[in-house]
């Protein structure tokens, strides 16, 4: 069974568009997504701005209900079941709503504590763990509204813990945050995983979706365009390494080695390459063989960025 699962859901919305807001335009905001997420999984949605990831978590989330398609989390239908579905989810939605400015860090979690059914004991021992949790223990005493904005996101988290969900929903958990919250926070992520929970996040971030993720879809116009591992995407799209080695002593490579000037001012054999290591032997023997010395070696890896570029630029 998988943790989350959803199957050709459809959410289409009715904008009001034009000067006096009078023209409605259809917007297929979640055009036929299915997804398969396993259990205590990290899955990243990536895609650009209005591809439908928020509307596809609302829909997995109970907020949103679909106009067509399925979604079961842990099993129960996300519309049939919504009540069962609530009680084993964490979500965070924009991390800075969802709160009272004028309670503490501490009462709010109190407060969403007591919302899940937890004696007023209870509660607020959850809430204190989970500010030690999320790195807020010197503060659960500040108002909200005092908070800063990476406050607010741990604090975000800390609710959307409060259950101790089986599945978390995390709707860009690190934007806004400073490099080192930031990191954290998905150090956070990490530990929840190991933990057995199931994660679904969305991030515009590449590189945190790609070390974080054992998979991804990535959606486009509400559709997903592409899903695998970070490593199968970036196979399924032909996206290659590139091979870097300079050349130290007279003369130049041979004419086929493509090659420029580099930093140091020697020649760089550059090529592209699917098989990285097999092909450095070779550049190396090949020019050992013709007398020369090897400076540097470098091999870039293909980014996720570069999976999405190609991807959603068709
Ligand atoms: N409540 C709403 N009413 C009307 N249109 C909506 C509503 N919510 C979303 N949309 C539209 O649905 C589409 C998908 O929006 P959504 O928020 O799911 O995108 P997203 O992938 O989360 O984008 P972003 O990366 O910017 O957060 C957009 O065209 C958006 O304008
Ligand atoms: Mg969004």
């Amino acid at each position: 069974m998988y943790s989350v699962e959803c199957e050709n859901l459809t959410k289409v919305f009715v904008e009001k568009r034009g000067v006096l807001r009078g023209r409605k335009e259809v917007v297929k905001a979640v055009d036929g997504v299915s997804l398969k997420v396993s259990e205590g999984s990290v899955f990243g949605l990536v895609g650009p701005n209005g591809a439908g990831k928020t509307t596809t978590i609302k829909i997995l989330t109970t907020l949103l209900i679909p106009d067509s398609g399925r979604a079961w989390v842990e099993g129960f239908d996300v519309v049939k079941e919504a009540d069962k579905v609530r009680e084993i989810i964490g979500l965070v939605l924009a991390p800075d709503k969802g709160f009272y400015p004028r309670l503490t860090g501490y009462e709010n979690l109190v407060y969403y504590g007591r919302l899940y059914g937890f004696s007023k004991g209870e509660a607020g021992e959850r809430a204190a763990q989970l500010l030690e949790l999320v790195g807020l223990h010197g503060d659960g005493h500040r108002f909200y509204d005092e908070y800063s904005l990476g406050m607010k996101a741990k604090l975000s988290i800390a609710k959307a813990l409060i259950n101790d969900p089986k599945v978390l929903f995390l709707d860009e958990p690190t934007i806004g945050l400073d490099p080192l919250s930031a990191k954290k926070v998905r150090a956070l992520i990490s530990d929840l995983a190991k933990q057995g929970k199931t994660i679904l996040l969305t991030s515009h971030n590449m590189w945190e979706v790609e070390t974080l993720s054992s998979e991804v879809a990535l959606i486009n116009k509400g559709r997903v365009a592409a899903h695998g591992s970070p490593r199968e995407l970036k196979q399924q799209l032909g996206l290659s390494y590139v091979v870097e080695v300079e050349v130290v002593g007279d003369g130049k490579p041979a004419q086929d080695m493509p090659f420029s000037l580099g930093e140091r001012g020697n020649p760089v054999v550059k090529v592209k390459s699917h098989s990285p290591a097999d092909d450095l032997v070779k550049i190396i023997d090949e020019l050992r063989k013709n007398g020369f010395q090897v400076g540097f070696v470098r091999v870039h890896e293909p980014s996720f960025e570069d999976v999405f570029a190609k991807v959603v630029s068709g």
